[in-house]
């Protein structure tokens, strides 16, 4: 398996944010990222009504920027809901799909998050397929048959061409906004598992971008993406302090061959 793979970071501000701070935030990231080394890239995942605003201030930067989520839909009678296409109009690489706050708070299914990766590539954009256990889910042995079945449906919808194209997030529930990280040994065990199934798919596909979520901060990053199959992170809470975020890119670089 090649040690080659480039790191990426890229943040997900989940609904946080104001027109006014964005722009401290965006223009402080692009400024700290021009600065990295070749091999890592960054984005940073905005509210909706952000994009343009993102793509204002970040076009001609190194950094690319992403939505969090996209409708199972291209288009319609569906109230609130935003299309891939919608997005793409606004320049957009990354679309967060199957993040766990949507598969529990919306009971996003499988199934519903295929359908949205698919909308995804479609539109041009750049899935990020965000699987994950509870602790629950954990305690009880069943880590593998739930992220498995989280993946599989998605890889499923897709063409190996397709599916050599995502990103895939792991992001274990039990370690989102808690402050507690799994181990870099306990995410790199699941990392591989699921740099396995990926490779069921076909060879090209094992080489999709694998990050971490959850509780990654400047002090753990280093550590986490120095796990031979953790290719960088997607990075909640400290994606809102660009000091934070640009110290976890630069972690990120340090471990870049
Ligand atoms: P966190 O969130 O870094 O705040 O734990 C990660 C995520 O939910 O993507």
């Amino acid at each position: 398996m090649s040690r080659e793979r480039a790191k990426l970071v890229v943040g997900n501000w989940k609904m946080h944010g104001r027109i006014g701070e964005n722009a401290t935030l965006l223009i402080e990231v692009a400024a700290g990222a021009s600065a990295l080394q070749k091999g890592v890239s960054v984005g940073v995942c905005v509210p909706c009504p952000y994009l343009a605003q993102s793509q204002a201030l970040l076009s001609g930067s190194v950094v690319r920027w992403g939505i969090q989520d996209v409708s199972a839909h291209t288009g319609g009678a569906f109230t609130g809901e935003v299309a891939a296409e919608m997005a793409a109009d606004f320049g957009v690489t990354y679309a967060i799909v199957g993040h766990s706050e949507r598969r529990a708070y919306h009971r996003e299914s499988p199934e519903l998050v295929a359908s949205k990766a698919q909308r995804a590539i479609e539109a041009g954009l750049t899935p990020i397929v965000c699987v994950g256990e509870t602790l629950e889910e954990r305690e009880a042995g069943t880590t593998e048959r739930i992220i498995g079945t989280q993946l599989e449906a998605v890889l499923q919808a897709l063409t190996e061409e397709q599916a050599a194209g995502i990103v895939v997030a792991y992001e274990p529930v039990w370690a989102i906004g808690t402050g507690k990280t799994a181990r870099p040994g306990q995410a790199q065990d699941v990392h591989a598992f699921l740099r396995h199934k990926l490779l069921e798919k076909g060879a090209t596909v094992a080489n999709v971008p694998l990050l971490y979520g959850g509780s990654v901060k400047p002090e753990n990053a280093e550590e986490l993406f120095g796990q031979k199959d953790i290719d960088g992170g997607l990075i909640g809470g400290a994606s809102l302090k660009s000091k934070d975020f640009l110290a976890i890119c630069r972690a990120a670089q340090t471990v870049t061959h």
